[in-house]
């Protein structure tokens, strides 16, 4: 397995990828489904706007995001891992409800991504981000007390989601708390439904499967179910975890 601990300080001064030997493969599902969002540098510059984010989850982005946020808590004690880096705000907020002595760890595949995370925190040494590939992040079991994934499995092919989550389920303490806030099969009346398929299918492929499945049929136990509610007509869901 390869990985790359990368400090703020030192993330915050490189300006570039880093050098691919030390980095891990990036998933053919990244290169060949979404360069267009996350790879290509100009894409992230595009992206990296919260009014375009709040666009393409049609207005709910600070709802979401908030969700996700109480879901996990205030004055986070022990170790939050946030699998994959997010546009917008998000991990800033997260950061702010670390207590003295949380800690929050960010994990994405992309170094590019990692960077340009890196430039929007400040610096603070609670905070570390870590290349590494989701479905094999590594290192010692349950070692965190819980885990938000905001938007990840829904651009996932099924295998990688379903080792994804079991990588998840490996590193998060039993009693530990998993957050994830996803794309969910919207109701029959909501109008947005079919638009909403044409797009996902031309764009993001792989989210149709969380609308034929529910999230705890890719997870690699049964869970106890903390809380599990849909937004927004049913397009978008919660799911909170007991590990
Ligand atoms: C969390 S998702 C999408 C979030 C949402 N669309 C947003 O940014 O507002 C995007 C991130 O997931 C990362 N990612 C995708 N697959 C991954 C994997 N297997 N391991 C780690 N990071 C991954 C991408 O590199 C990207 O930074």
């Amino acid at each position: 397995m390869i990985k790359r601990t990368i400090k703020l300080a030192e993330i915050s001064v490189v300006k570039r990828p880093l050098p691919t030997a030390e980095t891990p493969l990036i998933p053919a599902y990244l290169q060949q489904t979404y360069w267009w969002a996350y790879l290509h540098p100009r894409a992230v510059h595009f992206f990296e706007r919260s009014w375009l984010i709040n666009l393409i989850l049609l207005g709910n982005y600070r709802r979401l995001s908030g969700i996700a946020l109480d879901a996990l808590g205030d004055a986070l004690d022990g170790a939050t891992l946030q699998v994959a880096c997010v546009y917008g705000d998000f991990t800033e907020q997260l950061r702010r409800r670390l207590s003295a002595c949380g800690r929050l760890e960010v994990v994405d595949v992309l170094p590019i991504q990692l960077v340009n995370l890196a430039r929007k925190l400040p610096s603070d040494p609670r905070v570390q981000l870590t290349c590494a590939n989701a479905e094999n992040i590594g290192g010692e079991a349950a070692r965190y007390e819980r885990a938000v994934l905001f938007f990840l499995l829904h651009e996932q092919p099924e295998a990688v989601r379903r080792a994804t989550l079991a990588e998840v389920w490996r590193l998060v303490k039993p009693g530990g708390s998993i957050v994830i806030i996803d794309y969910h099969c919207p109701d029959w009346w909501q109008p947005l439904r079919w638009p909403l398929a044409a797009v996902l299918q031309t764009l993001e492929p792989y989210a149709l499967d969380l609308w034929r499945h529910e999230l705890c049929h890719f997870l690699p136990a049964p869970a106890h179910i903390l809380r599990q509610q849909t937004y927004y007509g049913g397009i978008y869901q919660l799911l909170e975890l007991r590990r």
